[in-house]
């Protein structure tokens, strides 16, 4: 019978973080079999009863649903031959897990990427007619301006002459150089491709909300949590709704 860490079967079945497991364990909050178990390392297995706060913990669900604070410099894939990816920042805690990243990030670029290993869910999210909504924080190197305001409104024709779907732009620092992004899409450097249009250079990139469900500020560059059943659904369901 496969047998699991004890601190990471918590981390999977309460989607928490290592740091919060390790806590529940030292205050003595975990119980397995109705004993006070305090060691991380401890090997259990599927018929153990782990109680948590006096609440009995199920086994994690069918698949993984991840959210990472991807660092600048990681790459947006399961393996990469040369770079570290955002699946080997997670790997370790799920290695019988063919995980992957739904919706890519460019190495540059930093903020929420949803990490799971539930193929139906990442087509839906991804599928280019189901416009899940995703916000940036952009650093630009010129003055947003009302020319970009309404381009983004009405949709940029970037320089190779496709057309974006509407997106929207607004200022966030007084001086027009950090920006929110909100696009529906996900077209290869987007977001650049479309304020190169305008002769702006991007920065900074971070993404920090994935339809509704914001990236959540106590995750550091490089730390991830599990999302909680409500939050899949969030965005489950943002998935859905055909809007454009
Ligand atoms: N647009 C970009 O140009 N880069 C990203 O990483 C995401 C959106």
């Amino acid at each position: 019978m496969e047998t699991v860490r004890l601190d990471k079967f918590l981390t999977q079945a309460l989607a928490i973080t290592r740091s919060q497991a390790k806590e529940l364990l030292s205050k003595g909050r975990v119980t397995v079999d109705g004993v006070v178990c305090k060691k991380g390392d401890t090997k259990i297995s599927p018929a153990q009863n782990v109680m948590a706060n006096g609440k009995s913990v199920s086994a994690a669900a069918e698949y993984v649903y991840l959210m990472l604070n991807k660092p600048e410099g990681i790459v947006s894939a399961s393996r990469d031959p040369r770079d570290q990816t955002v699946v080997d920042l997670v790997a370790e805690d799920f290695p019988r897990r063919e995980l992957f990243p739904a919706g890519r990030l460019d190495k540059t670029s930093t903020g929420f990427v949803l990490i799971t290993d539930d193929g139906t869910f990442a087509h839906e999210i991804l599928h280019p007619k189901h416009h899940v909504p995703k916000t940036y924080v952009v650093g630009i190197d010129t003055p947003l301006t009302e020319e970009m305001i309404h381009g983004f409104e009405s949709g940029v024709t970037l320089a190779d002459g496709q057309t974006m779907a509407p997106a929207s732009v607004k200022a966030l620092s007084d001086d027009g150089l950090l920006v929110r992004v909100e696009l529906r899409q996900g077209v290869y450097h987007q977001i650049k491709r479309m304020f190169g249009v305008y002769g702006a250079g991007v920065n900074t990139l971070h993404r920090d909300g994935i339809g509704g469900i914001m990236l959540d500020e106590k995750l550091a560059p490089g730390q991830w949590r599990q999302l909680t059943e409500s939050e899949v659904k969030t965005i489950r369901s943002a998935a859905q709704k055909i809007s454009l």
